[in-house]
């Protein structure tokens, strides 16, 4: 079997999907459709992303993350204070954290049992960070440099419905 890190059209499968989202943002449905929409279109798009979903700074209460729109299985972390679990952790550094082996994470907060890589991309309005586009894969190793990149292009064009 070839490990899916190695699969080679990998790139071709994101120039693919990159117009979607395109239109997808350049609809005229609800910010929160167009959330959802996207969730949608990474998760059945991209065979290794098995949970797709937004976090969102909470505008009520400092540093912390509320669950906005998802597809997959749903989850008890509905709100994240900054610093915990990969996401607060990506939002206290506001960069991408992409973690290869969940079990060797020792600040993890576990979604499910089949959870085994995790990406997690932020999301800036204006240079403020606003939220961020967290993606689970029940393989190890899922994501690579070319994930982070189409990953980054599409939290970067999201940027503008927010
Ligand atoms: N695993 C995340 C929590 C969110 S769920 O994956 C949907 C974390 O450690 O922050």
């Amino acid at each position: 079997m070839i490990p899916i890190t190695r699969t080679p059209n990998r790139q071709y499968l994101f120039s693919q999907i990159l117009p979607q989202v395109k239109e997808i943002l350049a609809g005229s449905d609800t910010t929160e459709e167009k959330l959802l929409a996207l969730c949608q279109v990474l998760h059945s798009g991209v065979n290794w992303f098995d949970w797709v979903g937004f976090y969102l700074v909470d505008p009520e209460t400092p540093r912390t993350l509320v669950l906005g729109p998802y597809v997959g299985a749903p989850t008890d972390h509905v709100r994240i204070p900054f610093g915990q679990g990969i996401c607060g952790q990506a939002a206290e550094r506001q960069e991408t954290f992409m973690v290869d082996d969940v079990s060797e994470e020792p600040n993890y907060l576990a979604c499910s049992l089949h959870v085994k890589s995790e990406i997690v991309v932020p999301i800036f309005k204006d240079g403020e960070f606003v939220g961020e586009l967290d993606i689970d894969s029940h393989t190890v190793e899922a994501f690579n440099k070319k994930d982070q990149a189409f990953l980054e292009t599409i939290c970067e064009l999201i940027s503008a419905i927010l």
